[in-house]
């Protein structure tokens, strides 16, 4: 009885090995295959990419009740938004979109410098709705802006 017993604790102890190398293995391949990946890393995506960092200030800045950083952040995305990486399309659209963008950034800083975070809330869901029909453009236009 208790060498069947040792016997079993050894099979269980050999399965667990086993399902801990098949798991490194996997975590191994996993993360080679993502590192291989092709990312995107040229410089127009980097820039834009910068937008990510600012909407998470004005997030941040809603969550806790800081007007100064929902400020820092819209005054960021304004920028960036003259910046000529942003003029990649010149379409009327997308002119449009980035004009309400910018009169969106001007309202959601004008909101937090009042200390009206509601208004500066809503303000901010409609930038956001925003940021995603511009890109639903852009990708519609079907330019590619890949270098
Ligand atoms: C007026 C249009 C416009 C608005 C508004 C806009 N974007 Fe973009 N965004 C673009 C364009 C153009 C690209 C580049 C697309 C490409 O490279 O294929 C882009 C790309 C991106 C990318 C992808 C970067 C990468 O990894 O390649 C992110 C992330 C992004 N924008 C975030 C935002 C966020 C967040 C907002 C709102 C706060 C926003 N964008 C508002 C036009 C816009």
């Amino acid at each position: 009885m208790s060498t069947r017993n040792s016997e079993r604790t050894l099979v269980k102890g050999a399965a667990a090995l086993l399902a801990v190398v098949v798991a490194g293995l996997s975590w191994m391949s996993w993360t080679a295959d993502a590192r291989d990946k092709p990312k995107r890393s040229d410089a127009l995506s980097q820039k834009m990419r910068l937008k990510l960092d600012a909407s998470m200030k004005v997030l941040e800045g809603l969550s806790v009740e800081d007007a100064d950083l929902i400020r820092e952040g819209a005054n960021e995305m304004a920028e960036q938004s003259q910046a000529e990486f942003w003029q990649v399309l010149t379409d009327p659209d997308y002119r449009d979109f980035t004009r309400d963008f910018r009169s969106s950034m001007r309202r959601l800083k004008a909101a937090a410098e009042k200390g009206n975070f509601d208004a500066a809330a809503l303000e901010w869901i409609a930038a956001t709705k925003c940021c995603l029909d511009c890109h639903k453009h852009v990708r519609s236009t079907k330019v590619d802006l890949k270098k």
